[in-house]
């Protein structure tokens, strides 16, 4: 089978190696479909923090079972995505039911090697049944799941007034889900090409240009409120450090986006707010069937996303051209035939 190796900082390489046996409690997917993200660009280009090559990346994944080692309630045939996200089970995350946050996780495509290659064999227990929906459509289940579980974590309700900064792949999720929950979302980048793309996209009722103007916009369009619930999916420092403006008094601060160096802000800003603080990471079991049910329900426009398309055998070759900013990209989608 073909694999394709991270095999150090901007460089990939393909392999022909033998084909995985499944141990007991495990299935042999046949890869269909790799989503690329943010993490897999920074780690093809060397900055992502505690990171060692060679290392098959891809953790957002669609597959199709080709045999299974143990009971369960999976058949051959079936297509399915994975929760990348292997826990121990046993840790104080784990034992208080958010295996999402495990002391020791390991992501599969980040810690241990990924899905970008024809075979990968996976637990049972970590896979998720997507008979219903595209193969294009079930590797974006992981991606949409990020932002669902940030929605999710910040109780978003109806009417409520929510400020997403940053309308990439997880902010783009998180406006969406935001939308679906009723809320009015109010979106925030610098980049007006990504502001016009999550309007069509998301359905937020108005988006913001990131800048000085930013904090007058808002409470022009929040009667001075600012935003109940403000989430911020930038992954920029100076973004996160700002984003307290924003939050109404009473209100909360989520952090979907992620940073190698510290926030900070003024205290004073956040006592008399008594603002609430929440970070948001990877998703759960429950918040993929989430997507899945929007999905099925056609919630989702998933063919938008996937601006570009790679076969397996072109991602040595074109992966940096692929993933250029300058193309206006949002999701490049590796497909293995
Ligand atoms: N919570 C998790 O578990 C999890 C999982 C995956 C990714 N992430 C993180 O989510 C973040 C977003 O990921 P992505 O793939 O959407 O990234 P992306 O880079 O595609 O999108 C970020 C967006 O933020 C905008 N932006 C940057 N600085 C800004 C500023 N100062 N003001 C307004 N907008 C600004 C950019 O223009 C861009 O459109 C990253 O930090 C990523 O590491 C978190
Ligand atoms: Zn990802
Ligand atoms: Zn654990």
């Amino acid at each position: 089978m073909k694999v394709v190796y991270c095999q150090q900082p901007n460089q990939f390489l393909e392999r022909e190696e033998e084909k995985p046996v499944p141990k007991e409690g495990e299935a042999l997917l046949q890869i269909k479909r790799i989503g690329i993200c943010g993490t897999d660009i920074h780690a093809f280009y060397g900055n992502q923090p505690y990171f060692t090559y060679p290392r098959v990346l891809g953790h957002e994944l669609s597959a199709e079972i080709v045999e299974i080692n143990g009971e369960s309630e999976f058949q051959l045939g079936d297509y399915v995505t994975i929760v990348p996200y292997m826990e121990c089970g046993s840790c104080v995350a784990c034992r208080n039911g958010k295996p999402n946050c495990c002391v020791s996780l390991q992501v599969l495509g980040v810690h241990t090697d990924g899905g970008m290659k024809e075979f990968l064999a996976v637990p049972l227990s970590h896979l998720v049944k997507v008979n219903d929906i595209s193969l294009d459509a079930a590797a974006l289940i992981e991606p949409l799941s990020i932002g669902a579980h940030a929605v999710r974590r910040a109780e978003v309700k109806e009417r409520e007034q929510v400020l997403v900064i940053g309308a990439g792949p997880i902010g783009l999720a998180v406006m969406k889900f935001a939308a679906l929950a009723g809320a009015k979302v109010i979106a925030m980048d610098i980049n007006p090409e990504r502001l016009r793309f999550c309007q069509q996209w998301a359905g937020v009722d108005h988006v913001i240009q990131g800048g000085k103007d930013a904090l007058s916009e808002l409470q022009r369009l929040t009667n001075g409120d600012g935003a109940w619930t403000v989430i911020d999916a930038t992954g920029n420092q100076h973004s996160m450090n700002e984003a307290i403006q924003y939050v109404s008094h009473g209100g909360k601060l989520v952090f979907v986006g992620l940073i190698k160096e510290s926030v900070s802000f003024h205290h004073p800003d956040m006592h008399k707010r008594e603002m609430t603080v929440i970070g948001s990471r990877n998703a759960t079991r429950a918040d993929f069937e989430y997507v899945i049910s929007c999905m099925e329900k056609d919630l989702i426009n998933c063919e938008a996303l996937l601006t570009k398309r790679l076969k397996l055998t072109e991602v040595a070759q074109q992966f940096t051209e692929a993933i250029d900013p300058r193309t206006n990209v949002i999701k490049v989608i590796v497909e293995t035939e």
